[in-house]
């Protein structure tokens, strides 16, 4: 047996808790399959008297001088579970810079700067794992930077967020609005007391950046995503969704494409989606998370689990932990970043997809034909058109209509234009359309 990997634990809250909880219970263990025993440095908290419970760990090792802590000699490894970017971003920069291995579950620090800690990571010769940051338990990085890395993925879809995903399946299930989904949420724990990261889309976006990053070997950050929310997803869009043998999802979609002059682009958004029952992440129900990967050769791969919560979070961290671990003792770094592909990002008009667009309309003589030379000026084709009696919205009757693919912009200057027609009372509601229905 060598001699131990020391580990700098910056953080102890609901993931960093667990990480200390499973570095006690697992240690022999842990020991075998690295070949030495980890062993815990210091532990940097906000806040030194905050009672932790049981927590299996000697009281001496907590510290608010997180600074200190990462610069001793006798630290190999930083494991980061504080969040936010700083100061995340200086510790993990400085640590990174001094030839320490690190490991973070940040994906909001991963998405807005994930190449500066990358370029770091290779001036100093350490490692920077960070499965924990996208799906929490679930093993998806490393089949992205690994396994993957002999074939050409097209396109990830994925449900990364799991308080909007217990949200939407709640509004499913039961009917319910989105406001009432969300107390539900909150009561039992799901949605945080300022629930705005996951319910407009930030948390799925940053999730996105760094799913893409790895996916289409390219720099993508979180501002490289659009993100729309599900604030908007009334019980109304999740009736007409089940009505049409659909659900809606919160969707993080990253495909690659091509731009009007046959260049290979990527696009990479955050917004929620109606998508058939029959497809298989309609039936991750919960505050589960699935990713849907497509690659050339492998055909189509799913993976689904917890991706949140202290346990599953901090099981994805002790995973790369070993890796690292195992790598500072072989004498060896992982795969530096994989960025050579840098293809651009393409606007989120050029996005080909399909909307459900619900509009309160007078019911009179002519109003189809006016609605649809709407459609038919913007280059947009129609596949199915439902009409119903008014649900109590401001028009005589209302019309869902739902296109076939095109142009996100020219989806939404037909949007626009209908809008301004005398006969369209008002466009109740516009969702896009994903998974071949
Ligand atoms: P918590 O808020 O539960 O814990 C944060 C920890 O960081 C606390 O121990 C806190 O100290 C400490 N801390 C905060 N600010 C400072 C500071 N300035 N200096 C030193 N310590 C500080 O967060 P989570 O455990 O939930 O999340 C940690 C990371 O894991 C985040 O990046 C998050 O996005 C990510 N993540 C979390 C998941 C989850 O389910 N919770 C899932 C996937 C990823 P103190 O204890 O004294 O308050
Ligand atoms: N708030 C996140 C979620 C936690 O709901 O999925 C995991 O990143």
């Amino acid at each position: 047996m060598k001699s131990p990997v020391r580990l700098a634990l910056l953080g102890c809250g609901t993931v960093g808790a667990e990480v200390v909880r499973l570095l006690h219970e697992q240690s022999a263990d842990l020991a075998a399959r690295i070949g030495a025993p980890l062993e815990i440095a210091g532990i940097a908290v906000r806040r030194i008297g905050r009672d932790r419970g049981d927590l299996p760990v000697d009281p001496a090792l907590f510290t608010t001088d997180a600074l200190g802590l990462i610069k001793r000699d006798d630290v190999d490894v930083v494991v980061e579970v504080v969040g936010g970017l700083e100061p995340a971003r200086s510790w993990l920069l400085e640590a990174l810079r001094a030839g320490k291995s690190v490991v973070t579950a940040n994906k909001a620090l991963l998405a807005e700067d994930g190449g500066a800690l990358h370029d770091a990571a290779a001036e100093g010769g350490g490692d920077l794992y960070y499965e924990a940051s996208v799906a929490g338990a679930i093993p998806l990085l490393r089949p992205l930077r690994e396994s993957l890395h002999g074939d050409r993925v097209t396109q990830v879809t994925g449900i990364v967020n799991g308080t909007t995903n217990f949200i939407l399946s709640a509004m499913h299930a039961t009917g319910a609005g989105f406001a009432e989904a969300l107390e539900e949420a909150t009561e039992l724990g799901y949605a945080e007391a300022d629930p705005t990261a996951d319910v407009e889309g930030f948390d799925a976006a940053a999730k996105a950046a760094i799913l893409a990053s790895l996916a289409f070997h390219t720099r993508v950050s979180a501002a490289d995503v659009h993100r729309e929310g599900i604030t908007e997803v009334t019980a109304a869009d999740m009736a007409s969704a089940k009505a049409m043998g659909c659900t809606i999802k919160l969707l993080c979609i990253a495909a690659r494409g091509a731009d009007a002059a046959g260049r290979e682009t990527i696009s990479v958004r955050v917004h929620p989606a109606l998508i058939p029952l029959s497809h298989p992440l309609a039936s991750v129900g919960d505050a589960f998370n699935a990713v849907f990967i497509e690659a050339e050769a492998a055909g189509q791969l799913m993976f689904y689990g917890r991706g949140a919560g202290g346990a599953p979070t901090a099981s994805a961290v002790l995973g790369d932990v070993v890796a690292v671990a195992r790598n500072r003792l072989a004498g060896v770094r992982a795969a530096s970043e994989s960025a050579y592909a840098a293809l651009p990002v393409r606007p989120m008009g050029e996005a080909l997809t399909r909307y459900h667009i619900s509009l309160d309309v007078a019911d009179r003589p002519g109003v189809l034909e006016a609605v649809a030379g709407v459609f038919a000026r913007h280059d947009v084709s129609i596949a199915t058109v439902r009409q119903g009696p008014s649900g109590g919205g401001t028009g005589d009757a209302v019309l869902v209509i739902v296109t076939h693919v095109a142009p996100d912009a020219a989806l939404a200057a037909t949007v626009d234009e209908l809008r301004g027609l005398e006969i369209v009372r008002s466009v109740a509601s516009v969702l896009r359309v994903e998974g071949g229905l």
